[in-house]
């Protein structure tokens, strides 16, 4: 029989020491578990020995339990474990919707959470609802059957669903008489599998959950074992380091304002940490303020951390509303109103391509389209239905419990990152909108979209690219040299412009064509519709990308002359442009000189307060960290300026 000392160190610590107790249990930290298997696996026996044997049942029910396992029990012993988690097996024979069960329980040392769910395929959605949170996964393996298709696909979803910690339940060793080559020929068959899923931390463990080997207590019977029982295992698994603090993301709830004097953002912490007198930007607006105060539950904190929930308040009056997001200024998530997620549909009515939707992410709900099915998932296989892949305009729909790769485009942008890197800011569920039902649930994928010339999916169903007859070689032969940016990055007043001209200049002298995109020009024309907001300098740079990549295309060499304070900004434009082709040179004249130099009177204008966000003066220019060439041009003739960049083009092969 197991000992008791769980039970009697509650009861001891709740006789003598309440208050003690109660702390003790409040700052334990909490484990959630998914188990995966079906009831044949042992599943439920399991977690009814798992209860039982660290006493986590009351007296009551283990009477009862004791004399239905005589009546009902399919065990010869006196008790049947699989009885205790019973409620789900009534459910399941009545044909009831069957959700995800939780169970809770716990130790001396953690607190423990087990969702329950049902194992058969048509469960697919049950499991990734119950899997969305946990951070462990049991699968369970009959050691009479090892790897079936079944575990496969359970892992799959685990993986998909983010958790990195998995153990391996090899149960039911008793009906193989303990042998220790049939559970060595199950570890390795699972390994062979498993590789490429990505899990951190994989725990095999051979047992007998019916006979409660190695569940609490470690088993003679397996004396050839020496890990921790399961228990043992759960309670002390480290998860700590699978928290993400290090990418502040603080989704808005809502905005309190109890009187004028007080504007307060509440919401939980979605990751990293979060501190008084940290520079934040509001997303997606991106406006910029200090965080003056941060409140929990009992007063004023210095700091706080996921999964906390708290209220901050702002240096500042600019304007933060619900739905928006607060994030570190550095360390900014994607921006944007599309992306591509694996998403698992979970309702009768399948989803289909071209379809609208509701979008809720974090705390904000945004309508937008399915624009695109890339392809399905086989989640027996874990293959990509490889065919429907090739015929991607084919696939108009994805069924319940189908698990599709597809493109979403949103009606306005929002603040997201890889499901990958985090677990609420990449994830969303999306939400019929006539009847308002969650239909599916999305992981976003870190490649943010397919872009022209790598497109891998149309945004719309009826655009398709058409090839040209020329390729880039028949015009590189034609021009003798080939298309590419030179891309100038640089305070107002660094010498952009004036570099720009004179590499044109020289460019067009050495028969090499070339043409020059300005800010203040273009400014006037294709992007006279923006400002220079965050958001605004992202799009201006967004559409020069776009430009400059086609110019290129064209075989044309395109120097650009922008501003462009953001690194992820510039970065976006390098993936548009591509590596290959994207040469970024830093025109590096310390901000004082340009503000001496002030050719256009605006440094002037913005120290007095007419112009707002001026770069470099109330704005912030980020400096390349890698840029291919870095220009010092408080010493520099443009002429010389210009020369080092055609060297550097010629040094590359770009031009000849
Ligand atoms: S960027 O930040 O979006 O890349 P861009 O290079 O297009 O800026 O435009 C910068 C030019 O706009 C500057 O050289 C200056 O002449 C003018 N300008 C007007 N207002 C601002 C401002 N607030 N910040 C920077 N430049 C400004």
């Amino acid at each position: 029989m197991a000992d008791a000392k769980y039970k009697i160190q509650e009861e001891e610590l709740i006789r003598g020491d309440i208050s003690g107790y109660l702390n003790r249990h409040e700052t334990k930290d909490l484990l959630r578990i998914l188990t995966c298997g079906s009831v044949d696996d042992g599943k439920s026996t399991l977690i009814g020995r798992l209860l039982y044997d660290s006493h986590m049942i009351y007296e009551d029910q283990l009477e009862k339990i004791t004399k239905d396992s005589k009546v009902y029990g399919t065990t010869t012993e006196d008790f049947d474990p699989a009885l205790l988690t019973d409620g789900l097996k009534a459910e399941r024979e009545q044909g009831i919707t069957i959700d995800v069960a939780y169970r809770y329980f716990s130790t001396d040392k953690r607190k423990f959470i087990i969702a329950d769910c049902p194992g058969h395929e048509q469960y697919t959605r049950n499991m990734a609802t119950g899997a969305s949170t946990c951070n462990l996964a049991t699968i369970l393996i009959d050691a009479r059957y090892g790897v079936i298709t079944q575990t496969k696909r359970h892992c799959f979803i685990c993986s998909l669903l983010g958790i990195k910690h998995v153990v391996v339940a090899v149960n039911k060793m008793d009906l193989v008489e303990w042998s220790e080559e049939i559970y060595d020929k199950i570890v390795k068959d699972y390994n062979a599998f498993v590789a490429r899923l990505g899990f951190s931390d994989i725990h095999f463990i051979p047992m007998s959950a019916l006979k409660g080997d190695n569940v609490v207590e470690h088993s003679e019977n397996l004396a050839w074992y020496d890990g921790p029982t399961f228990l043992h295992h759960l309670e002390n698994v480290n998860i700590s380091s699978d928290r993400n603090l290090i990418d502040m993301r603080l989704p808005v709830q809502y905005v309190l304002r109890p009187n004028l004097n007080f504007r307060g953002f509440c919401g939980t912490m979605a990751s990293g940490v979060i501190r008084v007198g940290d520079t934040v930007a509001s997303l997606p607006s991106r406006r910029q303020s200090k965080i003056k105060a941060i409140y929990g539950p009992d007063g004023e904190l210095d700091q706080a951390f996921a999964p906390q929930a708290i209220t901050v308040t702002l240096e500042d009056e600019i304007d933060v509303s619900r739905g928006n997001m607060l994030v570190p200024v550095n360390n900014l998530p994607h921006i944007g109103n599309e992306f591509e997620a694996m998403v698992v549909w979970m309702h009768e009515g399948a989803a289909r391509a071209g379809k609208s939707y509701l979008i809720k992410h974090t705390s904000s709900m945004v309508p937008g389209v399915l624009s695109s099915i890339r392809y399905k998932v086989d989640v027996n296989s874990m293959k990509r239905d490889k065919n429907a892949e090739d015929a991607a305009e084919s696939i108009r729909s994805l069924e319940l419990n189908e698990i599709g790769r597809c493109h979403i485009t949103l009606h306005r942008p929002i603040a997201f990152d890889a499901y990958e890197k985090n677990r609420t800011t990449g994830a969303f569920i999306i939400v019929d909108r006539l009847t308002n039902v969650t239909v599916g649930a999305g992981m976003i994928v870190d490649r943010v979209v397919s872009r022209p010339g790598h497109a891998k999916s149309p945004v719309s169903q009826n655009i398709v690219k058409s090839d040209s007859l020329v390729s880039a070689e028949d015009r590189k032969k034609l021009l003798g040299q080939s298309g590419a940016t030179v891309w100038l990055t640089g305070l107002s007043g660094s010498g952009k412009s004036t570099i720009a001209q004179q590499l044109e200049k020289e460019l067009i002298a050495q028969g090499h064509l070339c043409y020059v995109l300005d800010g203040d020009n273009v400014r006037h024309g294709l992007n006279r519709d923006l400002g220079f907001s965050m958001v605004d300098r992202k799009e201006n740079i967004r559409r020069i990308a776009e430009v400059a990549a086609l110019m290129n295309d064209a075989g044309v060499i395109v120097i650009t002359a922008f501003i462009s304070p953001y690194l992820s900004d510039r970065a976006e434009a390098r993936e548009v442009i591509g590596d290959e082709s994207f040469v970024e040179v830093f025109v590096d004249t310390p901000i004082e000189v340009c503000e001496q130099r002030d050719p256009k009177g605006l440094y002037k204008k913005a120290r007095a307060g007419e112009i707002q966000q001026f770069t470099g003066i109330s704005d912030p220019y980020e400096a390349p960290q890698d840029a291919e060439l870095t220009l010092q041009t408080e010493n520099l003739a443009p002429e010389a300026a210009a020369e080092s960049i055609v060297a550097d083009l010629r040094s590359r092969g770009i031009i000849g």
